[in-house]
């Protein structure tokens, strides 16, 4: 479980990147990989820090799915939307696990179980439909091998 940052922490992680030519990507990942997500808190932070508006820093966030704007659950899972995985039915298949789980992209259950992300190619297109969970990659799957792998998490 991460920590909750509080701005003093976000100033101290901005200090690590201001050197830098473009620091803006650099701090939201550092900022993610230290606390888990990139607290709306530290908006504000950053914009001041970097001399950008408050709508900027935003909108980079929502921009690259990879952010967060809340903690993850104890699991994530991230299912494949690109092409590939779309042709052999990615998105039938996403459904029926978020329906399972009964969140929608990005949410988390409500037991703090299992976060779902999109994730947008994860190179093994030849075993479409790909997943990815806990870092661990999946081809080639089905509903059935999708809920045995979601209903064995603790
Ligand atoms: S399109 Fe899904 S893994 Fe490449």
């Amino acid at each position: 479980m991460h920590p909750q940052p509080s701005a003093e922490d976000i100033r101290e992680l901005l200090g690590r990147h201001l050197h830098l030519e473009g620091p803006l990507l650099p701090i939201l990942h550092d900022i993610q990989n230290s606390f888990g997500f990139v607290p709306q808190t530290a908006v504000p932070v950053i914009a001041e820090a970097l001399n950008l508006s408050v709508a900027e820093v935003t909108g980079v966030i929502g921009f690259y799915h990879d952010f967060r704007k809340a903690p993850a659950g104890r699991h994530v899972l991230k299912l494949c939307r690109a092409e590939a995985c779309q042709s052999m039915g990615s998105e039938v298949l996403a459904a029926r696990i978020l329906s399972l789980l009964g969140v929608d992209w990005h949410g988390t259950t409500t037991d703090g179980r299992i976060t779902v992300e999109p994730v947008y190619c994860l190179g093994l297109c030849a075993c479409a439909p790909a997943a990815m969970l806990d870092g661990r990659v999946h081809g080639a799957l089905t509903e059935a091998r999708a809920q045995r792998l979601v209903e064995a998490l603790a």
